[in-house]
């Protein structure tokens, strides 16, 4: 046992480099009990912050919501690992939702029981995490992802289970043409994309430079959304340009950006990158506006750009806790007191997701999960945290947005743009 545990700590501790060839970026603001973005994962740092309140056990990256016995839904999100912040905080807003239903007497009498699964920030580790909530727990409904790679990988599962799957905040626009059994509760990059082009347009930015995430879903399908609509509102992209997550280092890039001189630099990316790029384009003087989208909501993007970001940045996101809607307001409240910090829109989202699901269970009047389906496919003008929520024949939620500046470090409402607008 004694001679174990050397080599393990040796390979906890090394464990973050051996993952992504890289330490670990500093850990979320926020966040004491989370782990760092690609800490190593372990029984203890890898269950979700707030399980000393949460209802339910936690172990090693799982936790449990609801009482052990009730009825089986499963979560699937980045507990662990470079996208953690999202994981973690989507983890949160859906146990507030599950143990605030509970509270009310549960959906049709019976409580709600929710599995999350840590996927990991992998694809590999998703689909795992898709497995044992279908195999194990055998879910009537499943909820995830955050990161739109992580639920393309796993909805052609859900699809051939024929069990639903509700991503609260996946917005590129091909994940629900996977089957008729994927839903999501929040916009497309279709619209979201859109939103980001218009703001700018609006704003009188003509020259703008295209930044993308090479090997994110996400941020290529926005930049195309992007760059289709800035040129037909006038704009021209004057330069687009691929980076890799995880990359360290901007400068060859952003040497080549600032000789366009653009107007506006797109960056619809993470925050982890977001962040970097931030830093390092203003570090190289220059004055640009750069202009992300929902990958940016993090508080590591604050510890990357410091008050940079409180000059000509801004991003759109699915709700502000700033908003003045009584329902923004309960729900930042609830989620303050519970959890001791306040909610982002990956909390905001996920929160909303599990009242979607709720409600249609309640109008199926049923657990089965075709039944659960097509209650889903109709649910119309939920009140949610993110705005009214209406499922369309594709089973996407169209929505307005915020667009979000930073003042003193702290965010706050530049503009808001509803679907009429774009
Ligand atoms: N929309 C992003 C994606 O599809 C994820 C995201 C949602 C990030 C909400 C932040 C806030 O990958």
């Amino acid at each position: 046992m004694n001679r174990l545990r050397l080599p393990l700590l040796t390979l906890l501790v090394s464990l973050p480099v051996l993952l992504t060839g890289c330490p670990a970026p500093p850990p979320p603001a926020d966040s004491g009990a989370a782990p760092t973005p690609g800490a190593p994962a372990s029984a203890s740092t890898s269950a979700a912050p707030g399980d000393a309140a949460a209802s339910g056990n936690s172990a090693g990256s799982t936790t449990t919501w609801g009482p052990a016995d009730g009825l089986s839904l499963g979560g699937y999100m980045s507990l662990t690992d470079s996208l953690s912040s999202f994981g973690q905080s989507s983890n949160k807003g859906m146990g507030l939702a599950i143990e605030e239903i509970n509270a009310k007497g549960g959906v049709n009498g019976q409580q709600l029981t929710l599995h999350m699964e840590d996927s990991a920030s992998k694809q590999e580790e998703a689909k795992n995490a898709v497995r044992r909530l279908l195999d194990k727990h055998q879910a009537k409904v499943v909820i995830g992802e955050v990161a739109s790679s992580l639920s393309l990988a796993v909805a052609p599962d859900c699809q051939a289970a024929k069990v639903p799957m509700v991503s609260p905040s996946s917005t590129n626009p091909t994940l629900t043409a996977k089957g008729d059994f994927i839903f999501r509760t929040c916009f497309t990059d279709d619209q979201q994309g859109a939103y980001v082009a218009k703001f700018a347009l609006t704003k009188g930015w003509k020259a703008g430079v295209i930044l993308r995430d090479i090997n994110s879903d996400y941020s290529k399908g926005q930049s195309a959304v992007i760059t289709k609509r800035f040129t037909a509102g006038g704009g021209k992209i004057v330069s687009d340009e691929g980076y890799t997550q995880k990359q360290p280092d901007f400068s060859s890039v952003l040497t080549k950006v600032k000789a366009k001189n653009p107007d506006v630099i797109f960056v619809p990316g993470y925050y982890n990158e977001a962040g970097l790029i931030i830093k390092q384009a203003r570090e190289l003087g220059i004055k640009a506006a750069i202009v992300g989208a929902d990958g940016w909501d993090s508080p590591v993007l604050k510890e990357l750009a410091g008050d940079l970001l409180n000059d000509n940045c801004y991003f759109v996101n699915h709700y502000s806790k700033t908003e003045d809607r009584p329902r923004v307001k309960e729900f930042v409240a609830a989620y303050k007191a519970k959890f001791n910090e306040e909610p982002d829109a990956l909390a905001a989202c996920a929160y909303d997701s599990i009242y979607v699901v709720a409600e249609a269970i309640k109008a199926a009047g049923s657990t089965e999960p075709q039944a659960i389906r097509d209650a889903l496919a109709k649910v119309q003008n939920y009140d949610g945290v993110t705005g009214q929520i209406t499922i369309d024949a594709q089973r996407n939620a169209s929505k307005p947005c915020v667009v979000l500046a930073f003042k003193d470090g702290q965010e706050v409402i530049e503009t808001t743009l509803q679907p009429s607008d774009v």
